[in-house]
C-alpha cells in the first residue's frame, strides 16, 4: 500500500463545536471523523497536542514516506500485522498529537489497510471469527449536562436509555424507535436536544415511571422486549462528597446513593446503570454491585468516566470488583491498539463491552464497523437524528450483507 497523502481538516461537530477530520488517500480516499464530548471524564486522555489547529498542522506537514516505510517491512495482509502498523505510527507521532487526532488517524490507515485486502473495516478485523451484532443502547431522554431546561428544571440524570432484545439487529432498532415514540406521546415532550433525545422539566422518578410504562406497553401490545437503563454521570453533580440533586433537590451521601439507587433497580426493573458514583470511586461501584447481589437484584453496573477506555483503570475496577460493564469511547484513548486491549481484557474478565457515541457526533459512522469488528455486546447512540442512526444503518446495512 502507498500512501500519497494525509489531510487532517477542522469540521463542526452535531453541537457546532469544531472538531477533526483526516483523510488517508491511497488510491482511494479514506475518512474518519473524531466526536466530542461534553461531560468528558477527568481521566480521558486529552483531544489534542496542544489544541486542534496544532494538531491539524502536525498531520499535514506529517512525511507520509516516513509511513510507507512502515509498509515496507510488514504489507499488512492481516489483521495482526495491520495492528503492528499501527504500533510503529503510535511511535512516530508519540505526544505529537492527542486522542482525537489519533483515532482518526489510525482509524483511517485501517480503513486503508482493508481495502488493500478487499475487505471493509469490520470484515478485516472479524478475521476469521463468526461476524456477531451488538443490542443497541438507544438514548431517548437527556438530563444533567446533556438537559437543557424545561421550565429550568430537568431530571438530574444524565440519559434515559432503551435497550430492545430483538431477533435481529434491524427488529432491535425498531423496538428502540417504537419505544422512543410512544415515551414522547407520554412525556408530552415537543423538544429535542442536540442527540435527538427528549427534553423534560420531569424528575427522575416520574421519568423512570413512564419508561416503565412504556415497556410494559411494548410487552403487553407489541409482544416484544425492551429494557431500561439510565448514564447517571454522577461526577457532574458530585461535589463535597455529597451528590447534590437538584430536581427535588436533596444531597445524598455515598451510602444514601448507593441505596437510593439499588431502589431505583428494584422499582423500575432496571437493566443498566451507567456511572452511578463519582469517577474516583471504585469502591463505591463495588459496594453498589454487592448491594444489587444482595438484595437479589439484576442489573449491570457499567463504568465511562470511572473507566475511560483506559486498560489501566479497567484493570483496576476489574481488581475493585467496580463493574460488570465497560463503555468503549475510542477517542477516550486514542489509540485503537488501547482500544482492543480494553475489549479483550473485558472479555476474559466476562465484563459486558458497550461501544460508544459521544453527545457532540459527526456523520462517521466507524463505530458501527468496530462495534461488529470487536465483537462488542451493545452499542450506544441516539435513537433520533442522523448523525445517530447513521451508525445504527451501517449495522443494518452489513446484517442485510451477512444474510
Ligand atoms: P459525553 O457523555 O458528553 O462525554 O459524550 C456521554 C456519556 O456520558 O455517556
Ligand atoms: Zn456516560
Amino acid at each position: 500500500m502507498i500512501i500519497k497523502k494525509v489531510i487532517a481538516k477542522a469540521i463542526r461537530d452535531s453541537r457546532g463545536e469544531k472538531t477533526i477530520k483526516v483523510t488517508v488517500k491511497t488510491s482511494r480516499k479514506f475518512k474518519t471523523s473524531s466526536p466530542f464530548g461534553k461531560s468528558t471524564g477527568k481521566y480521558e486522555a486529552k483531544p489534542y497536542s496542544k489544541n486542534l489547529t496544532s494538531d491539524i498542522s502536525y498531520i499535514n506537514k506529517l512525511d507520509v514516506d516516513n509511513l510507507n516505510k512502515l509498509f515496507q517491512k510488514n504489507d499488512g495482509k492481516t489483521i495482526a500485522q495491520a495492528f503492528l502498523i499501527l504500533q510503529d505510527t503510535e511511535k512516530l507521532v508519540k505526544n505529537k498529537i492527542g486522542a482525537n487526532s489519533l483515532f482518526a488517524l489510525e482509524a483511517g490507515l485501517l480503513k486503508a489497510l482493508a481495502y488493500e485486502n478487499k475487505k471493509e473495516l469490520w470484515e478485516f478485523l472479524t478475521s476469521k471469527n463468526k461476524p456477531a451484532f451488538p443490542r443497541p443502547v438507544g438514548n431517548a431522554i437527556g438530563g444533567g449536562l446533556h438537559g437543557e431546561g424545561i421550565q429550568k428544571k430537568e431530571p438530574d440524570f444524565q440519559e434515559f436509555l432503551f435497550i430492545s432484545n430483538g431477533r435481529t439487529f434491524s427488529e432491535c432498532v425498531e423496538i428502540n424507535e417504537l419505544a422512543y415514540n410512544l415515551t414522547g406521546k407520554l412525556l408530552g415532550a415537543w423538544t429535542k436536544n442536540d442527540e435527538g433525545a427528549w427534553l423534560t422539566g420531569k424528575t427522575n422518578e416520574e421519568v423512570l415511571m413512564i419508561l416503565d410504562n412504556v415497556r410494559q406497553i411494548i410487552k403487553n401490545e407489541y409482544k416484544k422486549e425492551v429494557d431500561i437503563g439510565v448514564d447517571i454521570a454522577s461526577s457532574s453533580f458530585y461535589k463535597d462528597n455529597k451528590y447534590n440533586y437538584k430536581n427535588p433537590a436533596v444531597d445524598l451521601n455515598k451510602k444514601h446513593q448507593i441505596l437510593y439507587i439499588n431502589e431505583l433497580i428494584r422499582r423500575y426493573k432496571l437493566f443498566y446503570v451507567e456511572d452511578p458514583l463519582d469517577e474516583n470511586d471504585f469502591t463505591g461501584f463495588k459496594e453498589l454491585s454487592k448491594e444489587i447481589k444482595k438484595t437479589g437484584n439484576k442489573c449491570h453496573v457499567v463504568g465511562d468516566d470511572l473507566t475511560t477506555t483506559n486498560p489501566e483503570r479497567l484493570k483496576k475496577a476489574i481488581k475493585n470488583k467496580s463493574i460488570d460493564a465497560i463503555i468503549v469511547k475510542p477517542n477516550q484513548i486514542g489509540s485503537l491498539l488501547k482500544v482492543k486491549e480494553v475489549i479483550e481484557i473485558a472479555r476474559k474478565n466476562r465484563i459486558k463491552t458497550i461501544i460508544s457515541h459521544r453527545s457532540g457526533e459527526t456523520k462517521d459512522s466507524t463505530i458501527a464497523d468496530l462495534a461488529i469488528g470487536f465483537r462488542c455486546d451493545f452499542i450506544k447512540t441516539g435513537i433520533h437524528g442522523k448523525v445517530r442512526t447513521r451508525k445504527l444503518r451501517r449495522l443494518i446495512e452489513i446484517e442485510k450483507k451477512l444474510r
